[in-house]
């Protein structure tokens, strides 16, 4: 038998809500944004390929602020030895699990072997978690992975991935609960159009009730992601975390029985990280557009979100804009 360590268990309370691994957006400037309005989700980078970790350019591929734990890297590959080297140098960095990517079908992924195309090869990320959880040790090493890939529709063979993973020492998986199809759909439609099964995420957890499972995929609103809390461990928010923010707060508050807060409170208090950000020559756009739907379907929501995106690229833009695209949220709405 491949078993080497296991790895550790997360604590229950860091895994009931979290943020996705999403390319282009969960930067670091976002996942501050994030632990703002969230201070207990679990927050994910976007994927980098494990080649990149071990060769590139870490500070920029791996920069992190403190305030951002607990947070997982997301690592993209499928070579063991390469995999194992870019999980150590995460930990090395101070990340709290270092997550593999088995869900991206995009074509560039795919003709890299890497991500969704994994799901038929459970020997090879069987292999590749247990070298990073010897690489990593004491760093929870997780999987992301879909429901199969294709027309595969068996249970058997979703839970001999799960299962052969897991004897590898993998504990904790966060299920995309749907297919990913690898042939004639772009990666936005692969999060789309394979329908939906939850209950092959419950089903996981039921019968393996040893391992966490996080569910995935679709989670629109405070409801669904707390009824998925009656089956597991915990939710994991995508596009709706980014596109209204404040939904994360919500969740947040509603779950640690902390008192809701308002948006512009919430956003005055980024004011010290983005103006250390702008200190050190970053600009402004790079920040503010993770933060276009903070107020999305609130009074001045429109009008905070044209500021920002006319404003932000202006040479000297600073937090000035911001207060300029806070006050139109906070005039009363004319009487109608
Ligand atoms: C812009 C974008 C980038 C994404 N990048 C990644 C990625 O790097 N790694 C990954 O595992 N999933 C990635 N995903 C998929 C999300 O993590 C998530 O599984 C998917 O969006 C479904 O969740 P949702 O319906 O809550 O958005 C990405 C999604 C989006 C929208």
């Amino acid at each position: 038998m491949r078993r080497v360590n296991a790895s550790p268990a997360i604590p229950a309370d860091q895994l009931r809500l979290s943020v996705a691994p999403m390319m282009d957006w969960t930067d670091s400037h976002c996942r501050v944004f994030h632990r703002l309005l969230a201070p207990s989700a679990r927050l994910y980078s976007e994927m980098v390929h494990a080649n990149a970790v071990v060769l590139g350019d870490r500070a920029r591929l791996l920069a992190m602020d403190p305030c951002e734990h607990p947070v997982a890297l997301q690592l993209g590959g499928s070579e063991p030895a390469l995999l194992a080297q870019a999980a150590r140098i995460g930990a090395d960095w101070g990340y709290d699990e270092i997550n593999l990517n088995c869900g991206c079908p995009s074509d560039r992924v795919q003709a890299g072997r890497f991500g969704a195309c994994l799901m038929r090869e459970p020997a090879l990320v069987a292999d590749s978690v247990a070298a990073m959880i010897a690489a990593a040790p004491g760093v929870p090493v997780t999987v992301k992975c879909r429901l199969g890939v294709d027309d595969d529709h068996e249970w058997e063979r979703f839970i001999d991935f799960i299962d052969t993973i897991a004897e590898a020492g993998c504990r904790m998986f966060v299920v995309h609960a749907r297919n990913a199809w690898l042939k004639g759909l772009s990666p936005k439609e692969n999060r789309e159009v394979p329908p939906l099964r939850y209950d092959w995420a419950y089903r996981l957890k039921r019968e393996r009730p040893q391992l966490q499972v996080v569910v995935n995929g679709g989670i629109a609103d405070a409801d669904e992601a707390t009824a998925h809390l009656q089956h597991l461990e915990g939710a994991m928010l995508g596009r709706a975390a980014y596109h209204t923010p404040y939904l994360l707060h919500q969740l947040d508050a509603r779950w640690s029985g902390a008192v809701l807060r308002s948006r512009a409170e919430l956003l005055r208090e980024y004011r010290p990280y983005v103006e250390a950000q702008l200190h050190k020559g970053v600009f402004l756009k790079h920040i503010t557009r993770h933060l276009l739907g903070l107020f999305a379907g609130q009074h001045g929501g429109r009008a905070f979100r044209q500021i920002l995106s006319e404003g932000a690229h202006r040479p000297g833009a600073d937090w000035a804009l911001l207060e300029q695209a806070l006050s139109l949220t906070e005039r009363e709405p004319l009487p109608t």
